[in-house]
């Protein structure tokens, strides 16, 4: 196992290139299985996560191929419609392949996922919906084996909770079903924007892109793709909180500045000068919060696209940390995702949960310290990661296989912004 060492205590300044977003490139692949032939997907993000879903896909008898960030799969000849176990516990997100395989092949047996270091994560909407189009899903040893005799038949479906996943498994699910289909209170991540626009380009008929209702008109067939995954909105927003905890100034390129609404908000609120333009964003400390060094302390909540989103509540926590006064950060979305706290404590971080809260008392821009801490899960990885570059001292982390599930090039893309960062054997 690998560890990922950092000398902190080094502004950071200059850009850096923002890759495709992981979750936009998993149910995009997931949605070739609709379609039989040879897919492009284009500005593919190269993580241990998209790697995980080419496996499962082969293990499908997808044939890939690789060229740079473009990943052609060709979903001709398929084997069998099951997922099994040893893949599906590496990785939760092979669930999406339950929507594309019933629809086209009318089966799918699909290992449960099971809980995961920051909550349950159940799939009960996934199941619900299914089962409203018709699908007869049996829960049997560990697996959802899910059949349908004949066709999907449209329906409503609405959602407790907005789910990302839940949403792109019916949309999906649905597209070659016959009639209509309308999915209330879906979630409406940019991801899910993506995943429609792709879907629509083989030739479905989906309505309310970007919004809580989707409409979908089933249709007899579609066609392969070539579509291209949108930027990685997480990555953006940690690089921005990184540059900033790090008390320096860059650029974040090749990003979609539209697709942050909450966390650009909140990055002023704390004394952030930020500047847009189509595809880039410039962060840098204003001349006051400069001055006085003063990095105001901002409540978050987070909440479903637009809201804040919980994938970036980690590091944002790692910036509060550095702040000058007291802040509440409230997650509501996953019941365990305070795991990074007990390793900023490490740090000299002045952290206190209850509950759903975390009451961070600031220790300044100055305040932590490095130390030895340990990576639990992938956006809890990058808060440490954050911390120690801004961090005085050495930090290591260790257990780094969870960065590595969704940032790609880290060590480099860091060292481009002047970062001493390197990795080493455990
Ligand atoms: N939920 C249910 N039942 C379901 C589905 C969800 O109760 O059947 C609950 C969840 O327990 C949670 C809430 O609904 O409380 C929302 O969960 P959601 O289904 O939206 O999460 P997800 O689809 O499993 C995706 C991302 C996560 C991200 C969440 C929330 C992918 C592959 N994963 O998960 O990304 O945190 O949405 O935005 O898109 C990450 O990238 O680090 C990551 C965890």
């Amino acid at each position: 196992m690998e560890k990922l060492i950092i000398e902190g205590g080094r502004p950071l300044y200059g850009d850096v290139r923002i890759s495709g977003a992981k979750n936009a490139a998993l149910p995009l692949m997931a949605a070739t299985l609709l379609a039989p032939g040879k897919h492009i997907l284009r500005n593919m993000p190269d993580l241990r996560d998209t790697r995980t879903f080419v496996r499962l896909m082969e293990n499908l008898g997808v044939e890939s191929e690789r060229s740079g960030d473009v990943l052609s799969l060709d979903t001709t000849n398929l084997l069998h419609t099951e997922a099994p176990y040893e893949l599906v516990k590496t990785m939760r997100a092979s669930v999406l392949v339950l929507g594309p395989l019933l629809a086209r092949f009318g089966k799918a047996k699909v290992s449960l996922p099971g809980g995961c270091a920051i909550g349950a994560r159940p799939i009960n909407f996934h199941i619900m919906g299914l089962e409203r189009l018709g699908v007869t899903c049996k829960l049997e040893g560990g697996y959802v084996d899910a059949s349908i005799a004949g066709q999907m038949k449209g329906n409503v479906i609405y959602f407790d909770i907005p789910s990302v996943t839940g949403t792109e498994n019916l949309l999906m699910a649905s597209v070659l079903a016959e009639g209509t289909t309308v999915l209330k209170n879906a979630a409406r991540e940019p991801e899910i924007g993506n995943l429609v626009d792709m879907l629509n380009g083989m030739g479905a008929k989906i309505e309310g892109r970007d919004t809580d209702k989707l409409t979908i008109h089933g249709v007899t067939h579609l066609t392969p793709a070539d579509c291209s995954i949108i930027p990685d909105r997480i990555e953006t927003g940690t690089y921005l909180i990184a540059i900033a905890a790090s008390g320096g100034a860059g650029t974040v390129t090749n990003c979609n500045p539209a697709h942050l609404p909450s966390l650009l908000e909140k990055l002023r609120g704390v004394g952030l000068t930020i500047t847009e333009t189509d595809t880039t964003i410039s962060v840098g400390w204003s001349d006051h919060a400069k001055k006085q060094q003063v990095v105001r302390s901002v409540d978050i909540k987070t909440m479903p696209y637009p809201g804040y989103p919980t994938d970036l509540q980690a590091q944002f926590m790692a910036l509060m940390a550095l702040s000058t006064d007291t802040c509440v950060i409230n997650e509501t979305i996953f019941e365990n995702r305070f795991m990074h706290v007990a390793e900023l404590h490490r740090m000299g971080a002045k952290i206190r949960i209850d509950g759903h809260f975390a009451v961070v008392t600031g220790q300044g821009l100055n305040g932590l310290n490095g130390a030895p801490v340990m990576a639990t899960d992938l956006r809890a990885s990058s808060s440490l990661v954050i911390a120690g570059l801004a961090a005085s001292g050495r930090t290591e982390i260790s257990r780094i296989y969870h960065l590595e599930r969704g940032y790609e090039n880290l060590v480099d893309k860091l060292t481009t912004l002047g970062a001493k960062v390197w990795k080493e054997q455990e």
